[in-house]
C-alpha cells in the first residue's frame, strides 16, 4: 500500500471548470489530499488563479490577464466555456483558495506562471500572502521558471519549492538539491524508477503530472512516486494500491 498525495490538477478539472472555486471545493469532496493551481497577476497587482496568460480559452474574452484590473477579471465568466451549467463561476483570487484550504490537512501547490509574462514582484507578493495567512507549512511553490523558485527560496527558506519540467533530466535530484528544492514535479514521461528512488534518498518527493489514466497511475505508483497530480482525484483515490494519507 502506498500512502500518496492525491493532488487535484486545477481542482477536479475533469468534471468542473478548471481553476474555479467549484472545481477546488469538489476536489476535496472527491478525495483529493492536495490542490494544484496556476497563479497569474492582474494589472493592479492582485494574484489570480487562471492557467493561461490570456483570457480567450477559459474566460470568454480577448486580452491578457496582466492588462486587466482585478475588478474587471472578477466580472468575467470562467465557467461557461466548460459547460453552460457553470455560467457565473469566476476567476478566483489566491486568497479565496487559501480561505478554502486553511486549517484543513490539504497540500496547496501554487504554480507560479511567470515564464511567459515576467510578473514583476510576483514572488514577493505570493510569499507575503502565504506568510500573512500563516500557511508556510501547507504550501509548495512550483514553476517551470526555476530562477523564480530560487528567488522564492532566498526570500522564504521555510517554504517548500518543487521543480516542474517536461523533458528527462540528468540526475534531476542533484540539480534540485542545488536549487534547494524539496520536490520534483516532472511530466509523466520524464519519470524513472531509479530517479524517484534517488530523489527520495535525498529527502525529495516526486509528484508527476498530469496523470489521468488508471493504468498510467499504477505505472507511476509502481515507480514509487509519493504523489500524483491528476484531473481526476476520485479515480486515483479509488485505486486499490492507494492508501489515502
Ligand atoms: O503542476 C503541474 C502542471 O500543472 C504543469 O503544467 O500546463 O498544466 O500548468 P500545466
Ligand atoms: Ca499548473
Amino acid at each position: 500500500m502506498n500512502k500518496i498525495e492525491i493532488i487535484a490538477h486545477r481542482g477536479a478539472s475533469a468534471v468542473y471548470p478548471e481553476n474555479t472555486m467549484i472545481a477546488f471545493e469538489r476536489a476535496l469532496e472527491l478525495g483529493a489530499t492536495g490542490i494544484e493551481t496556476d497563479v497569474q497577476m492582474s494589472a493592479d497587482g492582485r494574484l489570480v488563479l487562471i492557467h493561461d496568460e490570456t483570457l480567450q480559452r477559459t474566460a470568454g474574452t480577448t486580452g491578457w490577464v496582466k492588462d486587466c484590473t482585478y475588478e474587471k477579471l472578477r466580472t468575467l465568466d470562467a465557467g461557461s466555456w466548460f459547460h453552460t451549467n457553470f455560467a457565473g463561476e469566476s476567476i478566483p483570487s489566491l486568497e479565496m483558495l487559501l480561505n478554502l484550504v486553511q486549517g484543513k490537512r490539504i497540500l496547496l501547490n501554487l504554480e507560479l506562471k511567470n515564464g511567459i509574462v515576467p510578473y514583476k514582484g510576483m514572488e514577493e507578493k505570493v510569499i507575503q500572502i502565504i506568510q500573512e495567512w500563516n500557511m508556510e507549512q501547507q504550501v509548495v511553490l512550483s514553476s517551470f521558471n526555476h530562477a523564480s523558485l530560487v528567488k522564492c527560496k532566498r526570500i522564504a527558506p521555510d517554504i517548500r519549492t518543487a521543480l516542474l519540467y517536461m523533458e528527462k533530466l540528468y540526475r534531476p535530484h542533484d540539480y534540485a538539491a542545488k536549487l534547494e528544492a524539496s520536490g520534483l514535479h516532472p511530466y509523466k514521461l520524464a519519470v524513472t524508477k531509479e530517479e524517484v528512488a534517488a530523489a527520495l534518498a535525498q529527502g525529495m518527493v516526486t509528484y508527476p503530472f498530469t496523470v489521468n489514466d488508471p493504468a498510467e497511475m499504477k505505472m507511476m505508483l509502481d515507480m514509487g512516486v509519493q504523489g500524483i497530480i491528476t484531473d481526476q482525484p476520485d479515480v486515483l483515490a479509488s485505486l486499490k494500491m492507494v492508501q489515502i494519507r
